[in-house]
């Protein structure tokens, strides 16, 4: 029986993760998780896993709950998420939180020696070198989560390294891929939430619209796989059934398949190294039927290369790309900014923030803070917000 600890096990990601978890009561037992704001969720998940501790995080809440529900004890504020990470009852945490925000928690499960099954790719993104630092001093292992690297990360391991010349990164091509592009500039909130093959959170959702979420994970392959940025492509495949792509160096491409669900890859982060029993899912090839590929439009997408731009900078400029992009988002969820906004602030943080190589967490932090008021700053001065 392996303890798990889930931070925000009440959105995408986090549900997915318990249905995993319902499917194997004899493998895994939820000994901690948090959620922001989401009480209803959190009370049902005590009713029926009986964790030792939850955490909610949302400031405005504190102290709401009492400081238990049945036998669980509650805590309160971002800094107890260390605490339910560091639980010695929790084998592996899986990091579902939104934003660069999960990367206190992330690194005190490094540093207590669990495992990570990590979905939360913007903290990889801005941190990365420092995270894969902690990664190898505490001798532990980084399963990632999101469906495409969890398809290479399993491709590369049957692969000799040698061997594999580049690695494809699959893109659906989100809720615009076949809107005319003069049409981008006045989507609304609603269209951009509408994704045509997955159900996730808000803020991914808006980052697939324009491809920003591929541009994150062309920077999380990198640092999660060591490859170089030439050597990772991406690939809009509208099907969302192929998930990764290896090309290896006589000519051949390996590809990993199967429905878009995230219970596949997170099933698998939970049992690594251990092979994934049976799933109570069903994988159909033969409603298969397509399977189409195409290179993506630089003009509908310009945040992919801005993220190419910052990952081939290194040191902040990654972590300037998402905290940038983080602000944006918000902004136009919020319905401030048009879509088309987005990009733009990121190309002006960018070009006009500094980039540093910071040794440590707080010259991280720094630049994460700077970028986030520069974008605010823009924003009220109107700048290139429109
Ligand atoms: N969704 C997917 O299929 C998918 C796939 C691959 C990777 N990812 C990555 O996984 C992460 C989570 O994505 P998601 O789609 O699951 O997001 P989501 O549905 O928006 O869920 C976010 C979770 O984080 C909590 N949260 C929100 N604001 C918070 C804050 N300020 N502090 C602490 N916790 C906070 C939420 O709690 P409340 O519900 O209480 O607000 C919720 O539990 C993201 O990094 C995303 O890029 C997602």
């Amino acid at each position: 029986m392996v303890g798990v600890s889930v931070l925000g096990i009440s959105g995408s990601v986090g549900t997915s993760t318990v249905k995993v978890l319902r499917q194997f009561p004899d493998q895994f037992d939820l000994r901690s998780f948090s959620v922001h704001s989401n009480w209803n969720v959190a009370k049902a998940l005590v009713e029926e896993f009986s964790p030792e501790v939850i955490c909610i995080t949302d400031p405005k809440l504190v102290g709401k709950f009492g400081d238990s529900y049945l036998s669980t004890k509650i805590l309160y504020g971002d800094k107890a998420l260390i605490d339910l990470v560091q639980l010695p009852s929790v084998g592996v945490v899986v990091t579902a939180v939104v934003g660069a925000r999960g990367v206190l928690p992330t690194i005190a499960a490094i540093e207590a020696g669990k495992k990570i099954a990590i979905a939360n790719k913007e903290t990889l993104v801005t941190f990365g070198p420092l995270i894969n630092r902690l990664v190898a001093k505490h001798n532990t292992v980084m399963v990632p989560v999101d469906s495409e690297h969890n398809a290479l990360f399993q491709l590369i391991q049957r692969e000799t390294r040698s061997n594999i010349r580049a690695i494809t990164l699959t893109a659906s091509g989100g809720s615009f891929r076949t809107l005319p592009l003069e049409a981008l500039e006045h989507v609304s909130v609603k269209q951009a939430l509408n994704h045509p093959t997955w159900s996730m959170g808000p803020k991914i959702t808006v980052d697939s619209a324009g491809l920003i979420n591929k541009g994150l994970e062309v920077i999380e392959a990198h640092f999660l796989f060591g490859f170089s940025y030439d050597e990772i492509e991406v690939v809009i495949h509208p099907q969302s059934i192929t998930h990764g792509i290896i090309e290896t160096t006589d000519g051949a491409c390996l590809l990993y398949a199967s429905h878009p669900d995230m219970v596949y890859p997170i099933a698998h982060s939970l049992f690594y190294p251990n092979p994934t029993p049976q799933m109570l899912i069903e994988r159909k090839p033969s409603t298969w039927n397509t399977f189409e590929f195409f290179p993506p439009d630089t003009k509908r997408y310009p945040g992919l290369l801005l993220a190419y731009q910052a990952g081939k900078a290194g040191g902040a400029a990654p972590g300037i790309f998402n905290a940038a992009n983080e602000e944006a988002v918000a902004l136009f969820l919020e319905e401030k900014i048009s879509f088309t906004t987005i990009p733009r602030l990121i190309e002006s943080a960018l070009n006009q923030i500094e980039n540093v190589f910071p040794e440590t967490l707080d010259g991280y932090l720094e630049k994460d803070q700077e970028t986030r008021n520069y974008i605010q700053r823009e924003f009220n001065q109107g700048g290139v917000t429109t």
